[in-house]
């Protein structure tokens, strides 16, 4: 199968290394508070996937971790921007509440918009945005995290249509392990993390979508950050690798097998900032 040549667009990214990483409470079903984490590899694998952004020539911002918040690694969750307007973060378990302000005051330090949220919503994780589809659209996940009542807002904050997507796996319990873009206008999703009709949704919208299998999403092949052209994921992810390949996108494989004990990935990693 021949395709027109993916074309890659310069990003902006906001990273938080893991170095107060640990799994101390679980609060997904990947998470096994008995299992240590290697901090020393954590660090490893997440410089790697720093610098391997970096190398593809996107700008990443470092947001300075905490201690007594070992899940602010998962940088996507604290907040969702589009076109310089950031609608912050409200997460839903206690253990990850205080890391909404650090996000919020980086925000604080550039020219952004920001916008405090009245409803549980966990950022990037729930959060998706297509600049190219239909105008520019939203995709938005709930079921286990963010509030339906957070869809609304968004959309009332960032003026743009949201599209509400019902996730049904606790497996997948965020937007971002079972849904992601591939570029600006189509994405790649594993259909059963889905409701039936919210499959219905989605297939409507993405006819030329690439489907994800359920090895693809246990691996959190799902979990990726793509440029356009370049689409970063996991090492663990083959099968999602020779997805993207054969349409038309550059794999480009990282091991994040630390991370994935806190139940993420390489989007679970990487805020997208939207300036
Ligand atoms: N331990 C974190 C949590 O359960 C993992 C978050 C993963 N982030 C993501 N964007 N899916 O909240």
């Amino acid at each position: 199968m021949s395709h027109t040549e993916r074309m890659p667009r310069t990003r902006t990214y906001l990273m938080c290394p893991p170095e107060h990483f640990t799994v101390e409470y679980a609060i997904n079903p990947w998470m096994d508070t008995t299992a240590p984490v290697d901090p020393v590899l954590a660090l490893k694998q997440w410089q790697m996937l720093h610098d391997t952004l970096a190398e593809l020539g996107h700008q990443v911002h470092v947001l300075d971790p905490q201690p007594g918040l070992p899940d602010m690694v998962f940088a996507a969750n604290g907040a969702f921007s589009v076109d310089g307007t950031v609608y912050g973060a409200r997460f839903k378990h206690p253990q990850r509440a205080a890391e909404a302000a650090f996000h919020q005051l980086f925000y604080a330090q550039g020219a952004w918009r920001f916008a405090d949220p009245a409803f549980v919503n966990e950022g990037e994780g729930d959060f998706a945005y297509l600049p190219n589809a239909y105008g520019g659209l939203i995709l938005a996940g709930y079921g286990f995290r963010t509030d339906p009542a957070a869809h609304a807002e968004a959309q009332e904050i960032l003026g743009r249509p949201v599209v509400s997507l019902k996730l049904v796996d606790p497996a997948y319990y965020h937007l971002d392990t079972a849904l992601a873009a591939l570029d600006d206008r189509n994405v790649t999703y594993f259909p059963d993390a889905f409701s039936p009709a919210s499959q219905r949704v989605l297939s409507q919208l993405f006819p030329d979508a690439v489907l994800a299998d359920r090895a693809d999403a246990e691996a959190f092949g799902l979990n990726l950050v793509s440029d356009g052209r370049n689409v970063v994921l996991n090492t663990e992810a083959a099968g999602m690798a020779d997805k993207v390949r054969a349409a038309g996108y550059t794999p480009v494989t990282v091991d994040l097998s630390e991370l994935k004990r806190g139940g993420g990935s390489v989007k679970c990693a990487v805020a997208e900032l939207r300036p």
